[in-house]
């Protein structure tokens, strides 16, 4: 095993080292390496408006081994909800658990909203706990130089985290860097190889069941207990443990369930293999130096960062190293690739 690690350094880094001395500013490409099929189902665009949440009526909501409480309003107001403050570095800082209004300055809303207090985010963001802080610092560099778009116009969340990105100083980015990295990234996705899926809607992005609509998440059954079903198809459908849980109180532990077409990470497990993703991505793609790892992350976030990369509408600095990788996948590749690698344990 030391022998493979020591291995994939000696490979990595050169590779590294000289593609990205090799670009200089601006990666200017902007041009699909492949016309492959767009991977809907990784984007989560509704197919009509979006219903209202029901009015905040004051109920105190609270949850398991926690004394904290917050109302609805709380828990997506300003400085959203902490719930277990014992689970991250503390104090946040500040852009992290406040972010800030027009009164201040330029915008930025609290990235513990979208990326909760312990980073681990959900499927229609980005998990951000335990990059590599170079990394994150090239993202937000890359968000700030419109070098990492979405392919998919409707997904307005991303142009949300462009602009976020562009209102933030260094300090701030730096910090915010320094404070997700220290995070272990923990387990968050259980994959399930399945042939039907529960009927669904989408909702902000998450997939829901049909009957579960927006004023019954209290009461509604989870994905996993819903008998209304159809063929999954070529799609991973992600949808939370506990629809409450995730998208009432926002709980940064609860966690997602993948569900995949049957035999997805058998085919996703040998396409890593011979797409050599560990001499980059490091052994269980776990990460590599400044690399990223994709191990346990979210199927859909990985979808989509391989999709926009093909497309290139993500080309940030160091999206060059993904192309020779990208250039031969097609749509159902990339579908196995991700199931496989949401299902590694990422610790
Ligand atoms: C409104 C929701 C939202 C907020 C608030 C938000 N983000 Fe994001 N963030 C996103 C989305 C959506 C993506 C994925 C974009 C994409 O698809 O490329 C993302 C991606 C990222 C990534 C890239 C992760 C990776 O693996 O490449 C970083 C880094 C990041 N955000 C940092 C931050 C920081 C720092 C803050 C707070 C200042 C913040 N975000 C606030 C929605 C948000
Ligand atoms: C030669 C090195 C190299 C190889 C091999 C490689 N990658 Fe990457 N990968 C990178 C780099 C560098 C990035 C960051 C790209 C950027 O910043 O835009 C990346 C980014 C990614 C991302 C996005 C991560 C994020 O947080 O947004 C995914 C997903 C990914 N790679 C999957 C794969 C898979 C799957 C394979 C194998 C089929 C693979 N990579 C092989 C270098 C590599």
């Amino acid at each position: 095993m030391q022998k493979i690690i020591g291995l994939a350094v000696l490979i990595a880094i050169p590779v590294v080292g000289s593609v990205l001395s090799a670009q200089s500013g601006q990666s200017a490409n902007g041009q699909a390496l492949v016309q492959t099929e767009r991977p809907d189902w990784a984007y989560g665009i509704p197919s009509g408006p979006r219903p209202p949440r029901p009015a905040d009526n004051g109920t105190l909501f609270s949850l398991p081994d926690t004394d904290r409480t917050f109302t609805a309003t709380q828990i997506r107001g300003r400085s959203p909800a902490d719930w277990y403050p014992g689970d991250h570095p503390t104090p946040m800082p500040d852009i992290v658990a406040n972010g800030r209004t027009a009164e201040e300055g330029a915008v930025v809303r609290a990235c513990a909203l979208c990326h909760y207090p312990n980073g681990q985010g959900r499927p229609e963001n980005a998990s951000v706990a335990g990059l590599p802080v170079s990394y994150f610092i090239q993202q937000m560099d890359d968000f700030r130089n419109d070098l990492r778009n979405s392919s998919e116009p409707r997904k307005n969340n991303a142009r949300t985290m462009t602009q976020i990105a562009k209102n933030m100083t260094d300090e701030e980015i730096a910090a915010a860097a320094e404070y997700f990295g220290a995070q272990p990234w923990r387990p968050w996705v259980r994959v399930v190889e399945t042939d039907t899926v529960f009927k669904s809607y989408t909702l902000g992005g998450i997939y829901l069941p049909v009957d579960c609509e927006i004023d019954k998440f209290t009461e509604c059954e989870d994905s996993a207990t819903t008998s209304d079903t159809e063929p999954i198809g070529l799609r991973i459908i992600e949808t939370p443990e506990n629809i409450e849980h995730a998208e009432i109180h926002r709980n940064p532990r609860s966690g997602w369930i993948a569900y995949v077409p049957v035999g997805a990470i058998e085919k996703g497990k040998a396409l890593a293999e011979a797409g050599q993703c560990s001499v980059c991505h490091g052994p269980g793609l776990k990460g590599l130096g400044p690399l990223p790892g994709i191990a346990g992350r979210t199927a859909s976030y990985l979808m989509r960062a391989l999709y926009d990369m093909q497309q290139g509408t993500r080309e940030g600095l160091w999206s060059d190293l993904m192309k020779p990788v990208l250039a031969d996948l097609s749509t159902e590749e990339m579908l196995y690739l991700v199931a496989y690698a949401a299902s590694l344990d990422p610790q």
